[in-house]
């Protein structure tokens, strides 16, 4: 079914996606710096854009940069004095992305913070709260993101945990994929976490069969 999917996502891109030359150069840029291919799809990044739109979001936390793929789409969606933290743990993919976001002219309002999430995620006190929350790092740390994510809430924030079904997997209790356990671990979490009200949504397409999950915070 991947070459129906991917089919179906050219054929909408083709209507309802505008050709953008910085985004292109931005992933072409991510590729030949050797950074794994594992941004959102372009469908995706505006859906990122949108949401942000709609909620009139001006203060963003994305956890994962890898090449500010999904930095851009959702920094243009920001007005003026709209601004994202977004936190990395390499070096090479923090300056990739820094070149990326200066291509795209949203540098200034894109805050990069190097280093392990678990470690930086405590210094942002002063940004907080947060109206929009992107979880896109690693997956097995995943309860530990939702947990800050929390903190650095306001009641209506919302919270996107993305790659959480990978190809079905998260139903299988005895993986041995600890990318699965991290995501089947939030899960819980959060189904017992009486602040957020939650649903996922599988999704298929050029980035395959996967999902994420939206997170609203109630009180
Ligand atoms: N949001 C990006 C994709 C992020 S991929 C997009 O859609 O365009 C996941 C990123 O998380 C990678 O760049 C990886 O280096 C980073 N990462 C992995 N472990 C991390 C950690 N412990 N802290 C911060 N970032 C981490
Ligand atoms: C992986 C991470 C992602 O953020 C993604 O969108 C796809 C795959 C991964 O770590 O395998
Ligand atoms: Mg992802």
């Amino acid at each position: 079914m991947h070459d129906t999917w991917t089919a179906v996502d050219n054929y909408f891109d083709d209507l309802f996606m505008e050709d953008d030359a910085v985004l292109d150069a931005t992933l072409q840029a991510t590729l030949d710096a050797d950074i794994p291919e594992i941004n959102v799809a372009p469908n995706q990044g505006k859906m990122l854009n949108f949401f942000i739109k709609m909620m009139g979001a001006k203060k963003v936390l994305e956890i994962g940069t890898l090449g500010g793929y999904s930095t851009i789409w959702m920094a243009r969606a920001l007005p003026e004095d709209g601004k994202i933290i977004t936190l990395e743990l390499e070096q090479h993919h923090a300056d990739v992305a820094q070149a990326n976001l200066e291509r795209a002219v949203v540098e200034d309002k894109v805050e990069i913070i190097v280093g392990m999430a678990s470690e930086t995620l405590p210094t942002l006190a002063n940004e907080a709260p947060f109206d929009f929350i992107f979880i896109d790092a690693d997956k097995p740390s995943n309860p530990i993101y939702f947990e800050w994510a929390l903190k650095y809430s306001r009641v209506g924030t919302v919270i996107f945990i993305d790659n959480v079904v990978r190809d079905g997997a998260v139903i299988n209790g005895d993986s041995e994929d600890e990318k699965v356990h991290g995501v089947r671990n939030v899960a819980e979490i959060i189904a017992n976490e009486p602040r957020v009200e939650a649903f996922a949504l599988q999704t298929v397409g050029s980035k395959s069969y996967d999902g994420f999950a939206l997170l609203r915070v109630v009180s």
